[in-house]
């Protein structure tokens, strides 16, 4: 018999084991994995094949293994799949997924209850996923500690509100498709949405609503949304994932305040707090909306995850951009405060004006390069007035500034003062020194020389 008829034998045998056992046949994907892992192939080079990723086809063939393993009755995994199967299918198995009876030799028998098929409602089901705008992930390095940190929150700890933060480009919707990827076995349904365009509550609702309910036809009033959401989110495990808060707020004013028409979303945070049931929810976004900060800590029902940089796993940005002189990596990555996507951006203009010589590039004093000088502008631009004005005291000095400083500015009241400086800790602008009981503000090197540059345009 040809290789490529065993095979064939093989993954016909395999597709019927599975349908006996859970009542569904092999899809396209899971037949694939099956021939390519028998041909030796590595995931990562089945999802290029196919462009999912690699991620996504480690999960569907570790969930493949397991059915195929309770099916068999024997533990399949990756390493051992081949062989296994081939093994039983060729040693005089016949009908083995038909009927569960084995024929070996002349002897006839039943293999045990644990062996036996289970009853289809209690199949081992994927969940329903709608990733909507979320990118693909190709590159993925670190964040480890994140990502188990996120899990335990949802899967020890029930936390069933959590908020994700950092600055844009940090890597906050990367973390959050991976962690997609890792805990997608606990739910039932999971979605991704992202709130860039800042949609009304009801076209949010609405949006949500048609996946969980499987049903295009929604009601509008925005009170039957409500109760339908509940239902949907006590019924089934649910995994709602909110993406891009900031886009909700007005511009040109403190923190953590709604555009006119997007009120009803404060009420809606805290009306989903009650009704969340077995589901979990994670917002996302570049500030801290103010209402969170006052939400329900105990039980831990919510908490927040501020993303720093990449840590030490920032070289491999570096590394897969195709730069040299791996001695000076850390010092840029340093530099760049281990950002991602700063990281992208400047290795493009080493590669661009550089040919890639970290070293070189490193002997200037470059710090504010044209994309990241854009995405400032951006976010300097959404700040009060007073904001900008303290921000410009801050850097003004070269050493951490006092509150006490601050408050004593003749401009402003100091409660104005004190508000403004909360919002810009909740934008991140900020970054606290607390010494001998006093506590100052100091800024990140880069925003420093980025508001030098605002001083001379404005
Ligand atoms: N852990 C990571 N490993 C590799 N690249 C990353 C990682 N996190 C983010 N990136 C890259 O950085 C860029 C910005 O990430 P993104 O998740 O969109 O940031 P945010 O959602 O915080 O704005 C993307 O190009 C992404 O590929
Ligand atoms: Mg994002």
């Amino acid at each position: 018999m040809s290789q490529v008829m065993r095979m064939n034998n093989i993954v016909e045998w395999a597709d019927d084991l599975v349908f006996t056992h859970t009542g569904e046949h092999l899809d396209d994907l899971q037949q694939d994995i099956l021939r390519e892992v028998f041909q030796g192939k590595k995931y990562a080079r089945i999802a290029q094949n196919r462009s999912v990723t690699e991620g996504h086809v480690r999960d569907v063939a570790s969930q493949l293994w397991k059915i195929l393993s309770e099916a068999l009755g024997e533990n399949i995994r990756k390493s051992n799949v081949r062989s296994t199967m081939e093994r039983l299918h060729y040693s005089n198995v016949s009908h083995f997924g038909k009927d569960f009876v084995q024929h070996i030799g002349d002897v006839n028998f039943c293999p045990d209850a644990s062996k036996n098929p289970k009853p289809a409602q209690n199949r081992t089901k994927q969940p329903q996923i709608d990733l909507g705008t979320a990118p693909e992930i190709t590159r993925f390095y670190g964040r480890t500690e994140e990502l188990e940190t996120l899990k335990n929150w949802i899967i020890n700890d029930r936390t069933s509100l959590i908020f994700l933060l950092g600055l844009p480009g940090i890597g906050k919707t990367t973390l959050a498709v991976k962690l997609i990827e890792t805990i997608k076995p606990e739910f039932d349904r999971i979605i991704y949405y992202s709130l860039q365009f800042s949609p009304p509550l009801t076209a949010t609702l609405t949006h949500l609503l048609q996946f969980l309910t499987d049903s295009e036809d929604i009601p509008q009033d925005i009170e039957t949304q409500y109760q339908k959401l509940r239902e949907c989110l006590q019924r089934d495990r649910t995994f709602i994932i909110l993406d891009d808060l900031q886009a909700l707020f007005a511009p040109q004013t403190l923190s953590g305040h709604y555009k006119p028409n997007l009120e009803n979303y404060r009420t809606f945070w805290t009306l989903l707090q009650k009704m969340i049931g077995k589901s979990h929810i994670l917002l996302i976004g570049d500030e801290k909306p103010r209402e969170f900060v006052e939400w329900d800590r105990q039980q831990n029902r919510t908490q927040i995850l501020e993303l720093k940089g990449l840590g030490n796993a920032a070289t491999q940005i570096l590394q897969a951009e195709g730069l040299s002189d791996d001695e000076c990596w850390e010092k840029l990555c340093d530099r760049y405060q281990n950002h991602p996507l700063w990281l992208q951006w400047v290795s493009r203009l080493i590669r661009d004006f550089f040919q890639g010589n970290v070293r070189q590039f490193l002997e200037h004093e470059i710090l504010l390069i044209d994309p990241l000088q854009e995405q400032y502008d951006r976010q300097f631009k959404r700040l009060s007035d007073l904001e900008q004005e303290l921000l410009q005291a801050i850097a003004a000095y070269p050493q951490p500034i006092s509150l006490e400083t601050l408050l004593q500015r003749r401009s402003h009241s100091p409660s104005h003062i004190l508000n403004a400086i909360q919002s810009l800790k909740r934008r991140l602008w900020l970054q606290t020194v607390t010494e001998e009981q006093t506590i100052s503000f100091s800024i990140a090197k880069i925003i420093r020389a980025y508001l030098s540059t605002v001083k001379l345009t404005s």
